[in-house]
């Protein structure tokens, strides 16, 4: 990758123009670019190094880094956090957001950031252990629950599935049944719990802190 650091470190913030008017030259003959973003500009949410490129381009690139961690939220009563869980798996090339429960979700809160994640539907947590039986993954379930571990103090398994329970219930018996860990994210105000995205943030940067590779972040 040749282009400097994400829009948001730059000083771009409403996108590029076309590329004749940015760059002086014709178009670059490349077919990661898409030639209507090169005539028109492009205005998407994406870091700088992907400005101009298709879809599948994006895509096929951020598959080359994607990490082992995939992302589990259950969703049996309410959605409104996992647009956000997806945004947050997207900018940190989580390789799968697994929604588990009802298909239908929210996506105003991703950001369009859905179009470059994988996501993964299973009807029940059984389905949802069992693929991860299957992949070879260690399910962990992130609740502030009884048996849980501190998560400040876990080392976590590599290949890991994280799994986030929605608010109300949390994570279903069964999810916590199913993981090799259950942990939690310390706190120390009054509040009972922290949003389930917030916590799938903390959670998954945690994982980046323990197996991820700085040298291949923006
Ligand atoms: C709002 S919480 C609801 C459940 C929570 N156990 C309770 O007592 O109210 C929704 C989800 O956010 C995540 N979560 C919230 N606070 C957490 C914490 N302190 N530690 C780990 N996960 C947490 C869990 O995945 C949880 O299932």
């Amino acid at each position: 990758m040749t282009a400097p650091g994400p829009t948001e470190w730059g000083t771009g913030t409403n996108g590029v123009g076309p590329w004749a008017d940015e760059h002086g030259t014709a178009s670059p003959d490349d077919p990661r670019y898409d030639p209507e973003l090169l005539r028109d500009g492009d205005a998407r949410n994406v870091v700088d190094a992907y400005r101009y490129w298709t879809r599948e381009a994006i895509i096929a690139d951020i598959d080359t880094r994607r990490h082992r961690l995939h992302i589990a939220i259950e969703n049996f009563g309410s959605d409104a956090n996992i647009g956000g869980v997806v945004r947050t798996a997207n900018a940190f090339a989580v390789d799968t957001v697994h929604i588990v429960g009802r298909r239908r979700w929210n996506r105003r809160g991703a950001m369009v950031t859905d179009r470059y994640q994988r996501l993964q539907h299973h009807d029940t947590t059984a389905e949802l252990l069992e693929f991860a039986g299957a992949t070879g993954l260690s399910v962990v379930a992130v609740d502030n629950v009884p048996g849980a571990v501190r998560l400040e103090e876990t080392q976590l398994p590599r290949d890991c599935l994280m799994v986030f329970g929605q608010e109300g219930p949390g994570i279903s018996a069964e999810a916590a049944a199913g993981a090799a860990m259950i942990v939690s994210i310390a706190q120390f105000g009054s509040t009972r719990s922290i949003n389930a995205s917030v916590a799938a943030g903390i959670a998954m940067h945690t994982w980046l802190t323990q197996w991820g590779d700085l040298s291949h972040a923006w």
